[in-house]
């Protein structure tokens, strides 16, 4: 097994280490080609993406000593540490000093560009220079490193570690779950639409998570249910539902059946318009007492235009399917309505959905632009008003069933959503 094997996934970063890794391994024949090999290399991305383990990775791969800094030493301490450390890299050339979470070696805030620290390890690495010592690095947040650091001749390579997406999320999915016991009706391409652009490590959290409550449960095999309720916990801090707690719909008190047919709008709407991007639909939520979330994703098969406006549309359901079942306004729809105003902005205004003479610019921000663009805008968000109203009048069936499962489950997985879908007239809708 080569040391890459144990990174799924991200097959163009795998690439490009392994040409580092081997700029390393066979130094001599580029220098016979008179070019010069990277002296550092930088991954950096959010916690958990994985960039401890690609550059453990290269360690391994490279088959050269290395000597690792991770700050955990008192500030002064540490700065003879970094000393330390480069000399014996020299002394063990050619060899790799590995610099864990570079951007949590000085203490100060972002500005401390000239911290003690980032000095010390600069004037080290130039100190080292045709010495063969690589540096390799990883960092959380790039703005907190000096960009003198990050230039040609110091650590000039940077890798961007993003969360995984796509192929990549589905492959990290198949791999974590293929060691757990998961029911036959989970499947990976749910589970990577639904935790998408999460890191791995929530990724591997969630999973894990998800077969100790069905422990917890005494079953014998970790369900989508199961799945969810980990994931609400874990990645959501909503409370943690297994199994059916809710009520009714038709016995419920208002208030109960209000929340659900707000969430429930939300979801037929989104199904409507671009089917199989909800993810999940749940009457909790971790602000107010009443309230719901519905979770989206968008999995980029439409267009920019189509996926906004639709976006739009579906935020201002929760409010239209209140009106329409309860002939009132939605007291707690202050923030969908916040969410469509700015959202129809930013196509009045940037995208110039309704003409060019809305768009604004730093030669044209007069007073009249922008009263004549918030009219525009707000009657863009009651033109879109009437579009959910109208999706949601011709799906009612998809709604009462959406909703009445909804009541009773509490939460509703993308999987649920689906299989409700599947027994109901769908009727599309141009927007
Ligand atoms: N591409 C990947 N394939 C397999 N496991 C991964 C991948 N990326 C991250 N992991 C796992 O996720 C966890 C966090 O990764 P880590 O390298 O520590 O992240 P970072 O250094 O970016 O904070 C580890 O358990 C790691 O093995
Ligand atoms: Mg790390």
């Amino acid at each position: 097994m080569n040391a890459f094997d144990r990174i799924i996934g991200y097959s163009a970063i795998k690439q490009e280490l392994m040409q580092i890794s081997d700029t390393l391994k066979h130094r001599s024949a580029y220098e016979k080609l008179g070019v010069t090999a990277p002296s550092g290399l930088l991954l950096y991305g959010e916690p958990g993406v994985g960039k401890s383990l690609m550059a453990s990775a290269v360690i391994e791969d490279s088959g050269l000593p290395s000597f690792v800094l991770r700050k955990d030493l008192p500030n002064g301490d540490f700065v003879k540490e970094i000393k330390v450390v480069f000399e014996k890299a020299v002394e063990n050339a050619p060899a790799i000093v590995y610099l864990d979470d570079m951007d949590k070696f000085a203490n100060g805030d972002e500005q401390h560009h000239d911290a003690e620290e980032y000095v010390t390890v600069q004037s080290c690495i130039d100190g080292v220079k045709d010495r063969a010592v690589f540096v390799l690095a990883t960092a959380n947040r790039l703005r907190c490193l000096p960009g003198s650091l990050l230039r040609t001749g110091r650590i000039g390579r940077k890798i961007k570690v993003n969360p995984p997406r796509g192929r990549d999320a589905e492959e990290i999915v198949a791999h974590y779950i293929k060691s757990k016991k998961f029911a036959g009706d989970v499947d990976v391409k749910t589970i990577a639409h639904i935790m998408d652009g999460r890191s791995c490590a929530d990724l591997e959290t969630v999973i894990n998570e998800a077969g100790l409550y069905a422990g917890y449960e005494k079953a014998d095999q970790i369900t989508m249910d199961h799945f969810m309720a980990a994931y609400l916990r874990t990645v959501m801090n909503l409370p943690a539902i297994c199994g059916e707690l809710g009520a009714d719909l038709s016995v419920a008190d208002k208030n109960y059946r209000q929340v659900v047919y707000h969430e429930a709008g939300h979801a037929v709407i989104s199904e409507v318009l671009c089917p199989n991007s909800v993810t999940l639909v749940s009457i909790y939520n971790n602000g107010s007492d009443f309230g719901g979330t519905t979770g989206y994703f968008n999995d980029k098969s439409t267009t920019y235009l189509y996926w906004e406006k639709s976006r739009i549309i579906g935020a201002l359901g929760g409010i239209a399917v209140i009106e329409q079942k309860f002939g009132s306004f939605d007291v707690g729809g202050s923030r969908d309505l916040d969410r469509a105003f700015r959202d129809a902005k930013d196509l009045v205004v940037n995208d110039c959905v309704c003409g060019f003479h809305l768009h604004a610019d730093e030669y044209n921000d007069s007073e009249r632009l922008q009263s004549e663009q918030e009219q525009v805008v707000s009657s863009e968000v009651e033109r879109y008003y009437r579009k959910a109203k109208e999706i949601l009048s011709l799906n009612a069936e998809f709604l009462e069933r959406l909703a009445a499962a909804l009541a009773k489950k509490t939460l509703l997985s993308a999987v649920d959503v689906q299989k409700i879908r599947e027994q109901c007239k769908i009727v599309s809708v141009a927007i």
